[in-house]
C-alpha cells in the first residue's frame, strides 16, 4: 500500500513537472540574436557602410600581428537605441545600467499574423493575447517582437523595402507603446525591423513614448530560427536550429559602451533560464531538484510514509 502511495506521488510529480516544463521553456544552447557586421550591414542611413582597413604598420615585429580599423555609424546592424536618441534628457548608451541589459526575455511572435504585410501595425490586443496564452509578463523583462522580417536582412532591398524614399515595414502602434509603458515591467523592446515605429512613420510615436520612460529599443534583431513549426517538423535541415521559446530565457544585450552614444551595435544572446539573471534558481530548476531527490530516495520516503 505504501509503495503505491510513493508511485502515485511520483506520477503526480512527473505530470506537474511536465506541465511546468511546458510553461518554463528550456533552451539548451545560447542563441545569437544579432546579425554579423560586414560589408552587407544595413544602417539607419542607407548610404552608410562599414569601412574596414588594414592599417599599414611601420614597425617590424618578429611574430605575426595584424590590426584593422573598423569604422561604422552607431545605428546599424543589430543595435541598441539609447533613450537619448529621441529624448534629450534620456539615458545615453553608457547611462543604461548593466542590470537592465541582462534580464529575462519574452518572445512575442506575430509573424503568422503579419504574413509579410508591410503595413502591419502591432496593437495592444496582440500583447494581451500573448499574455492570455503564455501568462503575464515577467518583471522586469525585455520584450522581443517577431514580425517575421529578419530573414529579409540578407537582401537589403527586401529589408528596407523602400519606394520613393519611403520605407515600408511593420512596427508598433502608439497604443501598443503606451500599453507597454503602463505594464511597468518592460525595460527594453526588440524588433526584427530597422525601427520600432512602422517604416513610413513620420511621428515616431513608439520611439518618443518609450524613450520618455528610459525604455531602450533593440533594432534589427536576428531570429536565426525564423522557420515555421511546420517546416521544422518536416524538413530535417531545420531540426537542429534552436527555437526561441515564447518565454523562459534570459537575454544578454551588450551594446559597445560608447560614452554618450545615442546607439551602439550590440551582441544579443538568449540563454537558458535554469538560473535567473539575478542568480537565484528558477522554479522549474528547484522543482526538478525536489523531484530527482524524491525518486532517488524513494526507499527512504517509503519507510516514512
Ligand atoms: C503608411 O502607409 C499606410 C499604407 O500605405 C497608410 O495607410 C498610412 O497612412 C501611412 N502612414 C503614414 C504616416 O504615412
Amino acid at each position: 500500500m505504501r509503495g503505491v502511495t510513493v508511485w502515485i506521488f511520483t506520477f503526480i510529480s512527473l505530470i506537474l513537472n511536465e506541465s511546468l516544463a511546458v510553461y518554463y521553456y528550456y533552451i539548451e544552447h545560447p542563441i545569437d540574436l544579432s546579425h554579423p557586421i560586414d560589408e552587407n550591414t544595413i544602417f539607419s542611413d542607407s548610404s552608410e557602410t562599414v569601412r574596414v582597413s588594414t592599417l599599414a604598420k611601420t614597425k617590424i615585429y618578429t611574430q605575426y600581428i595584424v590590426y584593422q580599423e573598423q569604422c561604422l555609424p552607431e545605428h546599424g546592424s543589430t543595435h541598441v537605441d539609447a533613450p537619448r536618441h529621441f529624448n534629450k534628457n534620456g539615458w545615453t548608451i553608457s547611462d543604461i545600467p548593466l542590470y537592465l541589459l541582462m534580464v529575462e526575455g519574452v518572445h512575442i511572435d506575430v509573424s503568422a499574423e503579419v504574413n509579410n504585410n508591410e503595413n502591419f501595425i502591432l496593437q495592444p490586443h496582440h500583447l494581451i493575447n500573448w499574455e492570455r496564452k503564455h501568462g503575464s509578463l515577467p518583471n522586469p523583462c525585455i520584450m522581443l517582437i517577431n514580425f517575421g522580417w529578419s530573414w529579409r536582412y540578407k537582401q537589403r532591398v527586401l529589408y528596407t523595402n523602400e519606394r520613393d524614399g519611403i520605407r515600408y515595414f511593420p512596427g508598433l502602434s502608439k497604443e501598443a507603446a503606451l500599453w507597454i509603458v503602463h505594464t511597468g515591467k518592460v525595460v527594453g523592446i526588440g524588433v526584427d525591423t530597422m525601427s520600432i515605429d512602422p517604416g513610413n512613420s513620420t511621428s515616431f510615436d513608439a520611439h518618443r513614448i518609450l524613450s520618455h520612460f528610459n525604455i531602450y529599443s533593440i533594432e534589427s534583431i536576428n531570429y536565426p530560427n525564423a522557420k515555421s513549426k511546420y517546416q521544422r517538423k518536416f524538413d530535417a535541415r531545420f531540426e537542429h536550429i534552436p527555437t526561441l521559446p515564447p518565454r523562459g530565457f534570459n537575454l544578454y544585450v551588450l551594446p559597445t559602451n560608447f560614452i554618450d552614444g545615442t546607439g551602439a551595435p550590440a551582441r544579443v544572446v538568449a540563454t537558458s533560464n535554469l538560473h535567473t539573471c539575478n542568480g537565484t534558481p528558477s522554479i522549474s530548476y528547484m522543482f526538478n531538484i525536489v523531484l530527482t531527490m524524491c525518486i532517488l530516495f524513494q526507499k527512504i520516503i517509503k519507510t516514512i510514509v
